[in-house]
């Protein structure tokens, strides 16, 4: 696959709908107006000493209201960008008058100062720690992306017993520390912290064979670069069969990084990514769900504090309010199930060019969209070269408003009594869609969308997360098989027993 035409995106590439006019609307009350988080994360926030971390974060929670001192500076504005399996777009904040984005430095210093970087460790960590370094990991593109790529550089680490060394994640990765997209400001690199929790990001690992994940930093600071092995991914990758799947590559790359003594190893940064689109837009993908499944990667995956922080301040939305009893921990991700609730993943905005490219390519459910268990399976039509677009694609890739409710009210069951739209578009069509799903049906609880949540600056350029964590735990949930952000949400369904496939939908 070509990945040139992917990268860096020009304006016009992007589309127009993504920024929000800055309007009040985007709080539930009249005269909301977000306020400015204290970092409290990093001074609560230690992996050293979790009972601490956990009595303070109630204490946090108890208190928090009377902490957070508002500013009269920010307007509660915020274009919330999907991100899609190959078109790429973070979220962007926009304040009037304008606002530098967050550099999240309490994250960054948090991440300095992870107790596994320390040389005087026992085995496995400290000088006997090996590391796997993917300097060859993509940018420029959206997190849905990003994370599925991390997620199997991750789990590659682990089993080849290697620390996974972890990046931001990464729009531009070298230069200012602001970047801009579409004409808005936005972070050049966001600490991964500010995002996840659990392993991947350094938490605590379950083998006592592998050792902990490492900061990029760390690793350049006990790897100079004359102990590197830097290896170029296609003298590997050459010897497997050119459609091996994700566990043949997996397998491969194990038996390499085992024959290898020198504890510091990267894939060379020009070499092709082991695990871009072209592989996970594919079934190969899934193969190594059951054993990426069993491993910490996926079961001690997280969601950073202030990602429960988003979810927690819009519980209103996703359940009902008296199920917090009592203070969060933001140091744990539950996923229980949140009963009652159907999260609906809606794409629009680049999406309404973008799907012509899904029928023009004969694009299928991405990979992990694809599982056999899933009800909704999805042949693509022939396709007929005098025509640019097909009806049968843009169903499932773009559905209008009548064809959204046909669904859900498909997908409902009695127990279902609020709806949640995870969703890049844009206010007056969700107003429509608002009108036309309560016209269909009786949502005793209401329905709210992702233009409802009211998030912290920092929160807003992180946002789409707080949508796939509450995909994530829907009772139901209807996704875009074509989508990125979906197949994320998809794969931690998956991955929960409390969930049923036949619980999880695509248009
Ligand atoms: C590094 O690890 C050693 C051995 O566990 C410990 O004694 C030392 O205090 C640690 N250093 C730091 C800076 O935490
Ligand atoms: C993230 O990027 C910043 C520069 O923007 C860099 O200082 C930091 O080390 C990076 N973090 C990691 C984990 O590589």
């Amino acid at each position: 696959m070509d990945l040139s035409k992917f990268q860096r995106r020009t304006s016009h590439d992007v589309d127009e709908y993504e920024l929000l006019p800055s309007t009040s609307e985007a709080g539930a009350e009249p005269g909301f107006r977000p306020v400015r988080r204290k970092p409290w994360q990093w001074r609560f926030f230690s992996f050293r000493s979790l009972a601490c971390t956990l009595a303070a974060a109630a204490v946090v929670w108890v208190g928090y209201r009377l902490w957070f001192s508002p500013t009269q500076d920010q307007q509660p504005t915020l274009g919330i960008i999907t991100t899609g399996d190959v078109d790429p777009g973070p979220p962007v904040g926009n304040d009037d008058p304008p606002r530098d984005p967050p550099l999240y430095e309490e994250y960054r210093e948090r991440e300095r100062h992870l107790p596994q970087h320390n040389a005087s460790l026992p085995y496995p960590e400290g000088s006997h720690a090996k590391f796997l370094w993917a300097d060859n990991h993509g940018s420029y593109f959206g997190w849905g992306n990003y994370m599925q790529e991390m997620i199997l550089n991750a789990y590659l680490a682990y089993a080849a017993q290697r620390a996974y060394v972890f990046d931001n994640y990464t729009w531009e990765r070298e230069g200012p520390e602001i970047s801009s997209w579409n004409g808005h400001s936005i972070p050049a690199r966001i600490p991964l912290s500010a995002l996840i929790s659990g392993p991947i990001i350094g938490g605590p690992i379950h083998d006592k064979d592998v050792p902990r994940a490492v900061s990029r930093e760390y690793y350049f600071s006990v790897c100079p670069e004359s102990e590197r092995v830097v290896l170029d991914t296609r003298k590997i990758q050459e010897t497997l069969a050119a459609d091996a799947t994700v566990s043949q590559i997996v397998a491969r790359w194990v038996t390499e990084l085992h024959s290898i003594d020198s504890p510091c190893v990267e894939l060379a940064r020009n070499s092709p990514a082991l695990f871009d689109y072209g592989i996970t837009n594919t079934k190969r993908v899934l193969d190594v769900f059951p054993a990426l499944s069993k491993s910490p990667i996926l079961s001690d995956f997280g969601w950073s504090p202030l990602i429960l922080q988003g979810f927690y301040d819009n519980i209103k939305y996703f359940a009902p309010v008296s199920s917090l009893d009592g203070a969060p921990l933001l140091t744990e991700t539950p996923i229980a199930p949140l009963k009652g609730l159907l999260a609906l993943h809606i794409r629009r905005g680049d999406y309404e060019h973008w799907c012509n490219n899904a029928y023009i390519n004969a694009m299928r459910f991405t990979g992990f969209n694809s599982f056999p268990e899933l009800p909704d399976q999805y042949t693509p039509p022939k396709i007929d070269h005098t025509q640019k677009t097909s009806e049968v694609v843009r169903k499932h890739c773009l559905p209008t408003i009548s064809e959204v409710v046909e669904k859900v009210l498909a997908a409902n069951t009695p127990q279902i009594t609020r709806v949640y739209v995870m969703t890049n578009a844009p206010r007056p069509w969700l107003a429509e869609l608002k009108a036309a799903l309560s016209a269909a049906h009786n949502w005793v609880d209401g329905i709210g969308t992702s233009r409802d949540l009211q998030l912290s600056w920092e929160g807003k350029f992180v946002a789409e997360a707080v949508d796939m964590y509450v995909g994530q735990r829907a009772e139901k949930f209807i996704g875009n098989g074509f989508s990125s952000l979906t197949s994320n949400v998809v794969v931690l369904r998956m991955h929960n027993p409390d969930l049923r496939p036949s619980d999880t939908h695509f248009w």
